[in-house]
């Protein structure tokens, strides 16, 4: 295949590691659920789809289109989702980006279940809790299957309701490159969510009106301050939520070098050019503060110091560029063992040439500091921390949601080429 996947087929090797013996399999299946319950059928499947550049592309695609069918359930929802194969020979999951989800949910083939068979089926069940902006896509060979298409969007909306009177979504993807153009009223209040569903970092400008960032990595930010002319930097994975009042010209989300762009126009026709890049964003003081349940001061009970880095090496068989954590590649590199309350304290180094968004699985993990500077601003709770080159980030969370889950790199290029570390409960 012209996209190994190093990870999965390791990962078939990696068993053992337990759960405790305090806790059984139900325990990381969740549930029983009690209250609403939305049922959802998405269909894996081969898709030719015509690009707006003119290419045609031989897609895999979540119900026919890509970005894949999009997904919107309210808070309190179950959601019910039989996942179809119909793909002609490739084994497919879906996991839930960014939902910490029970374990047995999570969708990553040879850890969490295995990848479906063509023909074969599988029902993820799991509450809705936490609303936000959310996406899915597939676990098994993830490099090349979000690559062809395999991912789409999950919005949970708050049980009190929607947050805007206008509410859209992009999903920044290479594959996703048509200018949307949609009709937006001026004097609505508009939630704009992106997913950056591309492997690269991504610089995106928000140009034509003042607006804030409501939530990164689908948590929402505390007060956030109204800004203008700015540009949003996300990593592989990572989400922001901008909130503005629509004014009565177009307004556009978009980036030079990014393919995907929006257009939100009052005639629903007119649009706008990309502007030039904006000065970006620094999260590190947007928004007030607020107590949190753990902070830098906190007692933690484990640390862990991660280094990423590259090199050249063997592995699975080949001479290649890897992505490697503390020097080592999967399934080689560390298994970070936790008991259930630990407080957690984590130190990523990037001292290679690459960013790295590195996301880890059933957590969301609170940024405390990057390169010693502490976070002044709203807590930001992410899923997905991009360490950029030279960079250190510290972040805590607590161990509250017992399995195996995966902490890898979201340029998967770099996952499925080293940079992959699991997360155990003793
Ligand atoms: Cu968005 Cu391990 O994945
Ligand atoms: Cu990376």
């Amino acid at each position: 295949s012209a996209f190994p996947d190093r990870l999965s087929m390791n990962a078939h090797g990696h068993h053992g590691a337990s759960t405790g013996p305090t806790r059984s399999v139900k325990d990381l299946i969740g549930g029983p659920y009690t209250g609403p319950v939305r049922k959802f059928t998405v269909v894996a499947d081969e898709t030719r789809i015509p690009l707006a550049s003119g290419q045609l592309v031989d897609a895999w695609t979540f119900g026919g289109t890509l970005p894949g069918l999009p997904l919107r359930v309210r808070q309190g929802e179950t959601i019910e989702l039989k996942l179809v194969n119909r793909l002609e020979a490739t084994p497919t999951t879906i996991h839930w980006h960014g939902v910490d989800v029970p374990n047995a949910m999570d969708g990553v083939a040879g850890v969490t279940q295995d990848a479906v068979q063509p023909g074969g089926e599988f029902t993820y069940r799991f509450r809705a809790e936490k609303p936000g902006t959310y996406w899915y896509h597939s676990h098994q060979v993830a490099n090349e299957q979000v690559t062809r298409g395999l991912f789409g969007a999950l919005v949970i909306e708050p049980a009190a309701g929607p947050v805007a009177e206008i509410d859209e979504t992009l999903l920044v993807h290479n594959w996703n490159d048509r200018l949307d153009v949609r009709k937006a009223e001026p004097g609505r209040r508009v939630r704009l969510r992106v997913v950056n569903a591309n492997s690269g970092t991504e610089r995106l400008t928000f140009a034509g009106a003042p607006f804030r960032v409501a939530a990164v990595d689908g948590q929402d930010l505390n007060e956030p301050g109204e800004i203008r002319d700015r540009s949003i930097t996300l990593g592989g994975g990572g989400r922001a939520d901008l909130d503005f009042t629509m004014p009565a010209h177009p307004v556009r989300i978009g980036g030079p070098g990014t393919r995907s762009a929006l257009v939100l126009s009052p005639d629903g026709v007119s649009t706008v050019e990309q502007p030039r890049h904006a000065p970006e964003l620094d999260l590190n003081a947007y928004g007030k503060p607020k107590t949190t349940p753990f902070g830098p001061d906190s007692a933690y009970t484990k640390h862990f110091t991660v280094d990423l880095d590259q090199g050249m090496g063997f592995h699975a068989g080949r001479l290649g560029l890897l992505w490697t954590v503390d020097g080592r590649v999967f399934p080689d590199a560390p298994m970070l063992m936790v008991r259930e309350g630990d407080l957690v304290r984590m130190t990523f180094r990037n001292k290679g040439m690459n960013d790295h968004p590195m996301h880890l699985h059933g957590h969301h993990v609170l940024a405390l500091s990057r390169d010693g500077t502490p976070f002044t601003g709203s807590p930001l709770w992410l899923d997905t921390v991009l360490v950029r080159p030279g960079e250190t980030w510290e972040v805590a969370f607590r161990a509250d949601n017992p399995g195996i889950w995966m902490d890898h790199c979201h340029d998967l290029l770099h996952a499925s080429n080293g940079m992959t570390l699991h997360l155990g409960y003793e």
